[in-house]
């Protein structure tokens, strides 16, 4: 792989991430990442969720500056780009829009390709980002990833770089979801599942219990510990209006101890099936303190070789994109003009 300083065979990538209420833009150059800007869009905390519409126009307002700033910070003039490389879904279909038709456009005014990514395999391929001057241990194939994120949990079976298989998912709400939707409950800002794990790291994990759910295989479902949470907690609120302010840590601690459960126990499943040992996680939830301690726990006891992506590249952002996008350069798999996005797709 060609790394370090640039020469004259270096790919550089610009990427465009605008699945949700983030945009981004990044440029890598083969597969170090030269700067990664990420716009979020304060709009959506009044509503205690993501308006769409309201995105599809921030991303409008925003595109443009954070380009000019990835392009800027990289250090890179738009002739040294080799493509355009640009999320195609799944996501929310108007944002994803207004990424699209940007690359389109940038690729076609300086005659280069346009690379379409898919956001799930993205989210996986931020575990091979490298950083200037940073060593990083990737895992190597075949490895197993659980991708935990605000609209997916799934354990993937990754073969290389762009051949993954879902051995398993959630048949109902993602483990996202499930964070943000009981911390609404308790009336936290939005996305709740940041503030859940501050709050945990000052309760009692083993204060209350909640339903775990009896699902075969290697599937998950959140929706009725959601259920559960919610029921919980108007019933304590009959008996004590404060009951949700006096016990907020302990209720995050616990919560969130059933939800790291349930992702570790099937992963753990997962890699006694399939006898793997190289284990990541990936997505906005892999930020969780819970989960990654969970697994740190798991890999001394199961001899796992654990890899989870830089706290930056969890979220929604634009690196991963441009990471993904470099290795369907290197097999020339490039998008034509008339691409349209996806709202809905599997890997
Ligand atoms: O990957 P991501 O940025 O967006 C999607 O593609 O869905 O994930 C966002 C999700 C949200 O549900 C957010 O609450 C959750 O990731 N999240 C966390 C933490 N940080 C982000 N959940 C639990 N603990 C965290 N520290």
């Amino acid at each position: 792989m060609v790394t370090g300083k640039s020469s004259t065979c270096d790919v550089y990538i610009l990427a465009i991430e605008s699945s949700c209420d983030d945009t981004s833009a990044a440029v890598i150059r083969n597969d170090t990442i030269l700067s990664n800007v990420v716009a979020g869009q304060k709009v959506h905390e009044a509503f205690g969720g993501v308006v769409p519409e309201l995105a599809s126009r921030a991303h409008q307002q925003n595109m443009i500056p954070v380009v000019d700033v990835a392009l800027k910070r990289a250090g890179v003039s738009k002739k040294q780009l080799s493509a355009v490389a640009f999320t195609r879904g799944p996501g929310l279909l108007g944002s994803l829009f207004v990424g699209t038709s940007f690359a389109k456009g940038f690729a076609l005014a300086l005659d280069i390709p346009l690379i379409e990514v898919n956001h799930l395999q993205a989210h996986v391929l931020a575990l091979f980002i490298r950083e200037e001057g940073r060593d990083r241990k990737t895992p190597g194939f075949p490895f197993l990833c659980l991708l935990v994120s605000g609209g997916n949990s799934q354990i993937i079976l990754v073969k290389d770089h762009l051949h993954m298989e879902v051995i398993g998912q959630t048949i109902d709400d993602a483990a996202g979801e499930a964070f943000d939707k009981c911390a609404k409950v308790m009336d936290l800002p939005y996305p709740g599942g940041p503030f859940i794990d501050k709050l945990a790291r000052e309760g009692d994990p083993g204060r209350f219990t909640f339903t775990k759910p009896l699902i075969k295989g290697l599937d998950y479902s959140f929706s009725g510990l959601k259920t559960n949470f919610l029921y919980f907690l108007r019933d304590r609120l009959e008996e004590n209006p404060s009951f949700i302010e006096e016990n907020k840590a302990d209720l995050s601690a616990s919560l969130q101890k059933t939800i790291v459960d349930i992702l570790m126990q099937k992963l753990v499943k997962a890699a006694k099936q399939t006898r793997i040992r190289e284990i990541a996680i990936a997505g906005g939830v892999s930020a969780n303190s819970g989960l990654r301690e969970a697994l740190h726990k798991e890999s001394g006891k199961r001899k796992w070789n654990i890899y989870i992506p830089e706290f930056e590249y969890t979220m929604d952002n634009a690196a991963m994109i441009a990471i993904a996008g470099y290795y369907k350069y290197l097999r020339g798999d490039f998008t034509s003009q008339q691409v349209v996005p996806f709202a809905r797709t599997h890997l």
